[in-house]
């Protein structure tokens, strides 16, 4: 076990600099083991009788004490104070975070948003949640709640924690700089944060207003799909993962800790910041992950894979090979497939998908789908590509590979059906007519002539 050391003693909250600064460790869901003081990670246990230098010992455990050990993720923190340690919790108002997902009949209409405006007050990261569908349920461990976000003022005196999920969070339009207990994530559009469950961080945003998408997985944590066929090497590769070193910051003053439990928000007094971790140890942490690293694999010969070959990240249910969660990507990439409709094909699947851009165009849809904007074509809800995409690629040359270039979207594809918000159906930005994108999609049906 290799440990790093933070080479400052860092006592005050995190400059821009200091993000820009961050160094990481490579690797997916590793042991790590990190110090920002040199020798206070204790040696050869976990849980000494004092601890060096009087902090105290902590395990955060994100899986079953009794999880296989390829699933089991747990770490332990050495802390200047414990995480019991703030004031009584109360109420306070949830905003446009909405999970009581059973609450109203879900449509089976494909639907879909411009992006979600810029707020016009002050908001902060966790002001700017607004949830747009989810299923399962939070106390349940199962299912997820997709929100989008649109920030434009930093996090100062409140800390955050959601104990419904692991967060995964992409970011759409400007940087995120995600102090957490466990250290600096700085994250930028086309790359992703991952916050564990539980974990406490705090939100600054270098370059002003900022909108993205988040995914909050009540179930297993996110994890590398395995690659049968595919090898030992493609898709999201290991060390392309980047985890914090640890950082502490040791400030006292009239703070709030945030926290999302059972779908609602609660607030209790802090006089410490929770960011006080001076090392760790384990496996369960922030990361962060450049999707431009991803590895994309596709057909050489005809026909297009099942969009499956796109997986960045899954959330395994109980049933085996049937993902709660799917975090799949459509990245920059090319076409070589002969003889082949290039686009993705119409489709209607048992799956349900969020779709969001994150940058550049999407190759199914001509028009219509902005960055910053999302769709959802939930369980076999018909969909595919647009009138215009499709009249197109069915006359392409497919002689010659073609390159899909300036992209990337993604989708957050479910085992069960997303249901909508009330906000989500009724929304000044959802596009009222998108469904007329396939009523272009004429009857071209000839029995007299075998190929039109
Ligand atoms: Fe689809």
């Amino acid at each position: 076990m290799n440990v790093s050391a933070s080479p400052v003693f860092p006592a005050s909250p995190a400059s821009q600099a200091d993000f820009e600064a961050a160094a990481y460790e490579s690797g997916f869901a590793n042991e790590f083991a990190t110090e920002a003081l040199p020798g206070a990670l204790p040696a050869g246990q976990n849980s000494p009788q004092r601890p060096p230098f009087g902090l105290y010992a902590e395990q955060l455990s994100c899986t079953a004490f009794t999880a296989p050990r390829s699933h089991n993720r747990r770490s332990w923190l050495y802390r200047i104070r414990p995480a019991a340690v703030h004031g009584p919790f109360e109420r306070i108002a949830n905003g446009r975070i909405d999970c009581d997902f059973g609450l109203i009949a879900a449509p089976p209409d494909q639907l879909r948003w411009d992006p979600l405006p810029l707020p016009d007050a002050p908001a902060d990261f966790i002001d700017g949640w607004v949830t747009m569908g989810g299923n399962g349920a939070p106390d349940q461990h199962n299912g997820c709640a997709i929100h989008c976000y649109a920030a434009n003022r930093s996090m100062t005196d409140r800390f955050f924690y959601s104990a419904d999920g692991e967060l995964l969070i992409v970011p759409q339009q400007g940087r995120l700089h995600i102090a957490t207990e466990l250290g600096l994530l700085a994250v930028a559009p086309q790359e992703i944060a991952v916050i564990p469950r539980g974990v406490r961080f705090q939100v600054s945003l270098p370059d002003g207003a900022a909108r993205g998408y988040l995914c909050e997985n009540h179930g297993a944590p996110l994890r590398l799909p395995d690659l049968g066929p595919i090898g030992s090497n493609g898709l999201a590769l290991p060390r392309d993962f980047l985890t914090p070193h640890a950082r502490f910051e040791r400030r006292s003053g009239a703070y709030q800790l945030v926290a999302k439990f059972c779908g609602n928000l609660w607030r209790a007094a802090i006089d410490h910041s929770p960011l006080d971790v001076v090392a760790w140890h384990g496996n369960c942490a922030p990361y962060k992950y450049d999707l431009r690293s991803f590895n994309a694999i596709g057909s050489i010969s005809f026909d297009h894979p099942d969009p499956s070959i796109f997986l960045v990240l899954q959330s395994q249910s109980d049933t085996p090979g049937v993902d709660a969660i799917d975090f799949i990507i459509f990245p920059p990439r090319w076409l070589a497939a002969e003889h082949t409709f290039r686009p993705p094909w119409f489709h209607r699947n048992v799956a349900s998908e969020f779709m969001g851009l994150v940058h550049g165009a999407y190759d199914a849809k001509a028009e219509g789908f902005l960055p910053g904007g999302a769709s959802l074509h939930n369980c076999m809800s018909g969909h595919g590509p647009d009138a215009e995409t499709f009249d197109k690629a069915s006359h392409a040359d497919t002689s010659t590979p073609q390159r899909v270039a300036d992209t990337m979207a993604f989708m957050f594809e479910t085992r069960s059906v997303i249901r909508p918000t009330r906000y989500a159906l009724d929304a000044p930005h959802r596009q009222a007519a998108y469904a007329q994108c396939w009523e272009g999609l004429a009857d071209h049906f000839d029995p007299d002539g075998k190929q039109a």
